[in-house]
């Protein structure tokens, strides 16, 4: 039996999705625990479900930091960056924020970099394996995802989105699904890489969206395929069955299209 691993947590709200993978790690469907779980907010009500399941937590309040920022001068907001932080290296490999909007970009990345800071600070003491972003409602920059992805071909922070990924990458999965009068809706788990929702596919699920379906059925129908798919990934990262590799095509036009994708191997 292959050692349980460690899995860390980041939330913003109800933490349903942190309850499924505490839930498959507590019936032995996941060989794995959770170690901590972080929150961008103090009203993170899924910080109470780790806290009664008896595991750490902690918040680092972005919108405190955005705010402090804003309102700072120069000189307070220079010492308040991190002592590594390196803007132009960050810049260039992100593709979140357009690079020819200087002042938002400039804000971003130094806002993201002084709470990533504190975030990492504060998971330095639960040493982890897997980071599971379970709804966490934050952008993370290549300042963050380069320290924990200390070895590149082996990522190690998923995410789960409400959409079929590539389509409506965003804040509001569902909303989007449900406005552009899509028939069918779904929820995507990826590796976290530079972009927006972006990084290489392990699981999709997906369901019906029938005429009368309100927003709110879309969602609830779309939450409990997220409880069955995070936990599913979570179980295969543990069982060491998800590679990446890069792929390269020729398309019908004669480009080239190059992609890192996940292959689900055979247990060993
Ligand atoms: C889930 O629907 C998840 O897919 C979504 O937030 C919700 C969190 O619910 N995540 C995102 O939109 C990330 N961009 P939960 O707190 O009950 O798990």
């Amino acid at each position: 039996m292959k050692k349980p691993i460690r899995i860390g947590a980041l939330i913003s709200g109800t933490g349903s999705n942190l309850d499924a993978i505490m839930g498959a790690c507590g019936r032995g469907e996941i060989n794995g625990r959770v170690v901590f779980t972080g929150a961008d907010n103090p009203a993170a009500k899924g910080l109470e479900k780790a806290k009664k399941a008896g595991i750490p937590t902690f918040v680092v309040n972005y919108t405190e930091i955005i705010a402090q920022f804003k309102a700072g001068t120069d000189r307070e907001n220079l010492a308040k960056l991190p002592s590594d932080y390196d803007p132009e290296a960050i810049s260039a490999k992100q593709s979140i924020v357009s690079r020819s909007d200087k002042h938002r970009l400039r804000t971003f990345l130094a806002t993201r970099s002084i709470a990533e800071a504190e975030l990492l600070k504060a998971m330095a003491p639960y040493p982890f394996d897997l980071l599971v972003l379970a709804g966490f409602m934050r952008n993370l920059t290549p300042y963050f995802i380069d320290r924990v992805n200390t070895d590149p071909a082996n990522p190690r922070i998923m995410n789960i989105h409400p959409a079929l990924l590539p389509a409506f990458p965003g804040t509001d999965g569902y909303g989007d699904t449900f406005r552009y009068g899509c028939k069918v809706g779904g929820c995507t788990v990826h590796f976290v890489d530079y972009g927006e929702d972006s990084g290489p596919i392990i699981g999709q699920r997906c369901f019906p969206i029938n005429d009368g379906d309100t927003l709110e059925a879309v969602k609830k129908k779309g939450l409990e395929q997220e409880w069955q798919l995070f936990p599913e990934c979570v179980r295969l990262f543990a069982e060491n069955r998800l590679k990446t590799v890069k792929m390269t095509h020729n398309r019908a036009n004669g480009e080239i299209f190059t992609r890192t994708v996940v292959k689900i191997v055979k247990p060993a």
